[in-house]
């Protein structure tokens, strides 16, 4: 069901950029961005795991840096600039994060890339030249029910330069 109202009241207004429009949303305060993003802009990259911040595969930028959105409530982000996974290519032009997954065929059932992919592209838009070890820690919070553990951090290691070291 759409979380947006349908009455015009500036109440409930929320404003904010997501991947490049400025969107003006009518929500309820509290309502998580990941309720936004999916039910009410069709964003469904961002998915919904266990709703409560633990498993990471809502992941969406904020500002170009990693949240967590089923926790995040959308009024907390008024006035920042939101993208999703559909906003990270430029064109035709994957994001290097992205193409490194499909190079390295990093996925199983896929549910978790998302969140994966937008935490690797969080820690380069900080620090270009992680180490393996600073991949391993920003990515330790992430769940993937498949295993695919090993694939994702060879993608990992790929997207930030480490395609040489083993994962
Ligand atoms: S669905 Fe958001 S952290 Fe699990
Ligand atoms: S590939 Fe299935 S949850 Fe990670």
């Amino acid at each position: 069901m759409p979380t947006t109202h349908s009455d015009h009241s500036d109440d409930h207004t929320v404003r904010l950029t997501v991947n490049g429009e400025e969107r003006r949303l009518n929500v309820a305060p509290s309502t998580p961005l990941l309720y936004v993003l999916r039910n009410d802009l069709s964003l469904n990259g961002p998915k919904f795991g266990c709703g409560l911040g633990e498993c990471g595969a809502c992941m969406v930028l904020v500002d170009g840096r990693a949240a967590r959105a089923c926790v995040l409530p959308t009024k907390a982000v008024a006035g920042l600039t939101v993208t999703t996974l559909e906003g990270l290519a430029d064109g035709n032009h994957l994001d290097p994060v992205q193409q490194a997954f499909i190079d390295e065929q990093a996925a199983q059932c896929g549910y978790c890339l998302n969140g994966m992919i937008m935490t690797v592209r969080s820690l380069l838009n900080e620090n270009p030249t992680p180490t393996r070890e600073q991949l391993v820690a920003a990515l330790d919070h992430n769940l993937c029910r498949c295993g695919t553990h090993v694939e994702i951090l060879a993608a990992a290691c790929r997207a930030a330069g480490l395609k040489g070291e083993s994962p």
